[in-house]
Parts: C-alpha cells; sequence; structure tokens
C-alpha cells in the first residue's frame, strides 16, 4: 500500500485496533475460514468502515502467522502478526491481565510483570510501524482502544504528518486505581500522542486530564492539554453506539421473526423469556445475575412455568486464569439451580457456551421479554443498545446495570445495582410484570435515543473534532422500514 516513491501508503483513512473485524480459523483439515471477531468494538466499527473506505490494521487471531494484506467483503484488511509468546505476554498478559481488570474497577486483582510490559511496547511499535507504511501524507489514523495505548505518539514520531484520533472502549479509571500502574506515565504519555483523545463517559475523560496533570505535569483547562511544544491535545466523551437501523431492519428480515418464533416453541413457549448475552468475561455480572434469578425461581416469587433464562456467555480470553476460573463457577451455579429445581425438559435457565451470528442474537432479542444487562463495570455495552433497535415493536424490557456506560443514556431501563442482589430481584420481578403500555412507555423513550445517536452520529462526532474539514456527511438511518 506505499505509495510509488514508497514514502508513503494510500490510505487517507485507518483505523488500527487490536483485532481485525475477522478471525482466522483453521479447521482440523488444514482448511482456513474467517469469522467475525468477538465484542462490541467490531459491531460498531465495521459499518463505518463500509461507509467510508480505508484500511484496517489489525491481528487476525492466530499466533505465529504473517499474511499479506487483503480485501475481505470489500473491507482492506492490514494483518500485523503476533507471535505465540507475545500472544501470551502482550495480549493475555499486559492487555488483559494487567489493564483490563484495572481499567475495571480492579474487579479482579491486576498482575504486573515487567516481561509482559516490553512485549506490550514491541507490539505496539510493530502497529505503528505498519499504520506509519499504510496512511497516505496527512491522512486520518484512528486508534482504538486499551491494548495500543502507546501506539498515538509512537505513530507522531515516525508520521508527524497525519492526525492521529483515539478512541478507549472501555473505562478509564479514577487516579487513584491508574496510579498503581508502573508505566502510568509511559501510558499518559502514549495517549499524548493523538490529538483528540476519545473515552465513552465525561467522567473518563476527567480522569484522564487530571492524571496528566498531577503525573507529567502538563498545563490544563477544561478538555485542552497544552503541550511544552505547543501542540494542544483534547480529551472529550464521545458514547459509542451501533448500527441501530441496521440491527431494526435485521430484526424486521422475516426469516429471524421466524427464528424468534421457534426458539420460543423450543423453550416451551412461556409466558417471560429473559436473556443475557455477553462475553465470558468477570466484569459482566453474570453470577450476580444468576443468583438473582435462581433466588426468584427458589422462592417462588417466579415460577418455572412461566419464566425461563436463557444466557449465551461467548468464550473470550480462554487461556486467561480468571477466565478459566469464571466458566467453571458459572457451570456449577447453572447446574447447582437447574439440579435443584429444573424438571425433565424444563430447566430454569438454558445456558449456552458459544458464539452466534448476528442474525441468531436478532432472533434472540425478539424472542426476549425482558434483556438483562448487569455488568459490575463496563464502558458502554452495546448489548443494550442492540435489544432496544431490535424491539421494533416497541415490547421487552430491559433490565440494566448503573455500571454500564449506556446507562448514562438508557434512563428509563429498570436501572440497578448488580452488587446489590435484592435490588436486582426486585428489577427483574417488576420487568417481568410490566404489561404491554408500561413496556411500550419505557421502549419508546429508549429506542428514541437509540435511533437517533446511532454510530454513524458517532463516528461524525468524533472525526469532525479530530480533522473539522474532511469528516464525512452524517448518514442518517432511514426508520421508515
Ligand atoms: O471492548 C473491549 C474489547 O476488549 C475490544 O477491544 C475487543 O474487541 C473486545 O472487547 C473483545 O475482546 P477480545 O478481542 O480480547 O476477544
Amino acid at each position: 500500500m506505499a505509495d510509488s516513491s514508497g514514502k508513503f501508503g494510500s490510505a487517507e483513512f485507518v483505523v488500527i485496533a487490536n483485532r481485525l473485524p475477522v478471525d482466522r480459523v483453521v479447521a482440523p483439515d488444514g482448511s482456513t475460514t474467517w469469522r467475525t471477531s468477538p465484542g462490541g468494538l467490531v459491531t460498531a466499527l465495521e459499518p463505518v468502515m463500509r461507509r467510508k473506505g480505508g484500511a484496517w490494521i489489525g491481528w487476525h487471531g492466530a499466533p505465529d502467522e504473517k499474511l499479506r494484506p487483503f480485501t475481505h467483503q470489500g473491507l482492506k484488511l492490514v494483518p500485523v502478526h503476533l507471535s505465540e509468546s507475545e500472544v501470551v505476554e502482550y495480549y493475555e498478559g499486559f492487555s488483559n491481565g494487567t489493564l483490563w481488570p484495572l481499567y475495571h474497577d480492579v474487579i479482579a486483582p491486576p498482575a504486573f510483570h515487567r516481561e509482559w510490559w516490553d512485549a506490550y511496547v514491541t507490539v505496539n511499535r510493530r502497529f505503528a510501524e505498519r499504520a506509519a507504511k499504510v496512511a497516505a501524507e496527512g491522512a486520518i489514523v484512528w486508534v482504538q482502544d486499551y491494548q495500543l495505548q502507546l501506539v498515538p505518539a509512537m505513530l507522531r514520531e515516525l508520521r508527524p504528518d497525519v492526525r492521529i484520533g483515539f478512541f478507549l472502549h472501555i473505562p478509564f479509571p479514577p487516579t487513584e486505581l491508574f496510579q498503581q500502574l508502573p508505566w502510568r506515565r509511559e501510558i499518559l504519555e502514549g495517549l499524548l500522542g493523538a490529538d483528540l483523545v476519545g473515552f465513552q463517559l465525561n467522567g473518563a475523560a476527567g480522569n484522564f486530564i487530571r492524571l496528566v496533570r498531577q503525573r507529567v505535569g502538563h498545563k490544563t483547562h477544561r478538555d485542552a492539554v497544552y503541550l511544552p511544544d505547543g501542540r494542544v491535545v483534547r480529551a472529550n466523551a464521545y458514547p459509542i453506539s451501533i448500527d441501530a437501523a441496521g440491527f431494526e431492519e435485521m430484526a424486521r428480515d422475516p426469516a429471524v421473526v421466524a427464528r424468534a418464533a421457534e426458539i420460543r416453541e423450543s423453550l416451551g413457549n412461556p409466558r417471560t423469556i429473559v436473556l443475557g448475552i455477553d462475553r465470558l468475561d468477570y466484569t459482566k455480572g453474570l453470577r450476580q445475575r444468576i443468583r438473582a434469578f435462581g433466588e426468584l425461581i427458589t422462592e417462588g416469587a417466579v415460577h418455572p412455568d412461566d419464566a425461563v433464562f436463557v444466557q449465551v456467555a461467548t468464550p473470550s480470553r480462554e487461556r486467561v486464569d480468571q477466565y478459566r476460573m469464571l466458566r467453571d463457577e458459572i457451570d456449577r451455579l447453572v447446574g447447582r439451580l437447574n439440579g435443584d429445581v429444573g424438571r425433565i425438559g424444563q430447566p430454569p435457565i438454558t445456558y449456552l457456551h458459544a458464539s452466534y451470528p448476528r442474525e441468531e442474537m436478532a432472533a434472540l432479542y425478539r424472542a426476549a421479554d425482558v434483556m438483562v444487562v448487569t455488568p459490575l463495570r463496563d464502558g458502554m455495552n452495546l448489548v443494550a443498545k442492540e435489544y432496544v433497535a431490535c424491539r421494533y415493536d416497541d415490547r421487552g424490557s430491559l433490565v440494566l446495570s448503573e455500571f454500564a456506560g449506556a446507562a448514562g443514556e438508557l434512563k428509563q431501563a429498570y436501572l440497578v445495582n448488580p452488587y446489590d442482589i435484592n435490588g436486582m430481584k426486585q428489577a427483574m420481578l417488576d420487568a417481568i410484570k410490566a404489561g404491554p403500555k408500561e413496556q411500550a412507555r419505557r421502549m419508546k423513550a429508549l429506542r428514541k435515543q437509540v435511533m437517533e445517536n446511532d454510530i454513524d452520529q458517532w463516528a461524525n462526532d468524533f472525526l469532525s473534532e479530530l480533522a473539522p474539514a474532511t469528516h464525512t456527511k452524517r448518514t442518517r438511518p432511514s426508520r421508515e422500514q
């Protein structure tokens, strides 16, 4: 992708994320296929890239494989390789064993290892070098998420001509927690390589500005950081969203509607289906949610003939100890409840440890009367927005944690503190019992918020702040479908 002089690449718009939107999967017979990567980042950014074009730089999900840039379903993808030891130390280690728990309220204890940090620096440099080759002169380069916080400064050193944006998809911790990080200053300086640093919420942007002032000593005023070389870095909140119209369209598809009816049928056509869909992650509050539903059943507040709970847990970071332990714990909890109160062909919880295509998710959203999204801490949580986008019938209820970023926007949900099991039981019960009028009242308001603040709006807000002259025109989703 370099130009004829070999100096610059040709991509005017570049996204850099830890993962490409697709993972390379090698079957036992050696054949390879591509599978949509897990997580909200891909769901959100894929439609943006489809509309804007440009190149997406990322890891393709398998170790020790060097692949050439290629086009997949219209997207230009530039793979970055990771060795097996880099997967262990940079991805599973520093990204998901140090930063992930530290940035999520230390729900699990973060581990600090110097060799993990060294791998993080090495891999961040590789991503920055790849971006420096791919980006056209004066290009816009948008770096994503906590795995790549050093890339902005590294890229600026290599390519001072490009405009650099950074967006953090997960929470940014308060100063008291961030200060535990032995490499706190390096991370802050890495982020300050960007022209614009975006967060999900105002509080996170405030935490960043405060830390930069306290730890790096730069002058700050409101959302601006003044660097000694005269550069100004801005930090603001841009709550991420989804392709809301796309999800609604999918939910209206007759095949999806039929599949939703089939799901209800195979669950025995209960009065209420309660649904949870999450990556299997200790931040998601799965344990608390299952306990709350279990107690409602065992105490008789909800009869197992009337309500079933479907929990989809997408496999995630399976070699990291805390994730292995969580899986065992959830298996045990579900097994105990089903063993205690289930009857033949009627388990109160249907637990699926699997990842499904988006159409199947849309069918599940359509089938569910109550959606429970109860993370202990979450940057945004796009599942909550997907559920709302799919409920064009103005039916269904959303139970949502106060500690999900989405709670700031989805105020008409049944908001809960997931640490308060009794409070959560009451909210689930209220949601289960809500009549059609109450459901419609809340859902209409939720839908207004989600349909009007979609992913195009998010991308345009960020990009027009990053590079005012070049931002794309907003493509309003069509709502008459
Ligand atoms: O949103 C947080 C995030 O870590 C994304 O960066 C990532 O795409 C997603 O969750 C899934 O995580 P992983 O790539 O580790 O499976």
